[in-house]
């Protein structure tokens, strides 16, 4: 079981419009709703997978029902808890050329009791889980050490922790050990204060996250692949697409794959990046299920390529 965190859940709503024109009435031409959120979308690819997930919520108003309803209709249970404050709905306007803009709200803040109540669920949920994934930015009123208490009660509690986050709430969660740390390439190099430019550049920051304190780092480098450093070596791994539609949550998808396929060593990492792929190649964040992945389509590197160049390069 696979239980995932999303302190700043969304309703997201996306509108289909023909072209954007500031200042003008813009009359949509489709429009979808989902629940959203880095955590969500982790459930929902280990739900596509088949495998039991529970998505822990703090949910308020008429959003956070909605997204409760959507989630309930996707077969994705629910760890609700309840909040005084209206969940955030986001508004993405896509138009015909495929260009995405996006608009976030902050979400609610929460009080110290919600708070409380907040990771008190997590550590009831902790008792059956093989994971709990701790996804995404943090409400208001949250500390950025609000995470490092999640990981300590989740491991009291027997859990293994999977936190993929960025900024201080990943810097100040290192000290509690996380088991995974997933950052993207740009996350990675802002934990580090340094540019990214080769995968050598990107193996050093991940071992200097180690040193820090977290057990294995998965770093995803978009469309360079994924490394994997942990207490027993480093691998990297690469699978090409030909037509990428989307990569929007494609790093949950990852960190889905990861853990679904056990989260440790090369056999996850392959995962990690077959799941990675196979949402490029689907549109919006849809995750992909099984028949979706191309396994074959993976290299797992013997040997980490230092001196490769990354196509993505940070500065
Ligand atoms: N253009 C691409 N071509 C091939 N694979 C890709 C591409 N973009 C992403 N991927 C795959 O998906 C993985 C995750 O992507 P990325 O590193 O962009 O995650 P992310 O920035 O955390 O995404 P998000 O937070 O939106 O989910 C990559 O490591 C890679 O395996
Ligand atoms: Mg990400």
């Amino acid at each position: 079981m696979i239980v995932t965190v999303t302190p700043n859940p969304s309703l997201d709503r996306t509108y289909e419009v023909p072209s954007l024109e500031r200042g003008d009435v813009i009359r949509a031409t489709g429009e979808r709703v989902d629940p959203g959120g880095k955590g969500v979308n982790v459930s929902r690819a280990v739900a596509a997978a088949g495998r039991r997930t529970v998505a822990v919520l703090p949910l308020g108003g008429a959003p956070g029902a909605l997204v409760a309803e959507l989630l309930d209709a996707q077969g994705i249970e629910v760890a609700r808890v309840p909040v005084a404050g209206a969940t955030r709905s986001n508004i993405a306007l896509a138009e015909a050329d495929g260009v995405l803009t996006k608009i976030n709200a902050p979400g609610p803040e929460l009080s110290p009791a919600e708070q409380e109540l907040l990771l008190e669920t997590v550590r009831e949920q902790s008792g059956d889980a093989d994971w709990i994934a701790c996804c995404g930015s943090l409400p208001r009123g949250l500390t950025p050490s609000w995470y490092a208490d999640l990981v300590a009660r989740a491991h009291a509690a027997g859990a293994r922790i999977a936190l993929d986050t960025s900024g201080p709430a990943l810097l100040s969660a290192l000290r509690e050990r996380p088991d995974v740390v997933k950052p993207n390439a740009e996350e990675l190099a802002e934990a580090v204060g340094r540019n990214l430019s080769t995968v050598g550049d990107a193996l050093k920051a991940a071992e200097e996250l180690r040193a820090r304190g977290a057990g294995a780092v998965l770093a995803s480098l978009g469309a360079d692949g994924q490394l994997l450093v942990d207490a027993e070596g480093a691998w990297f791994a690469d699978a090409r697409v030909d037509v990428v539609r989307s990569n929007v949550g494609a790093g949950d998808a990852s960190l889905a794959g990861f853990l679904i396929a056990g989260g440790s060593g090369p056999r996850a990492l392959a995962s990690a990046v077959a799941h990675g792929a196979a949402a490029v190649r689907l549109p919006g964040s849809v995750m992909p299920t099984p028949a979706d992945l191309a396994p074959a389509a993976v290299t797992v590197a013997t040997e980490v390529p230092t001196d490769r160049e990354l196509t993505e390069p940070v500065s």
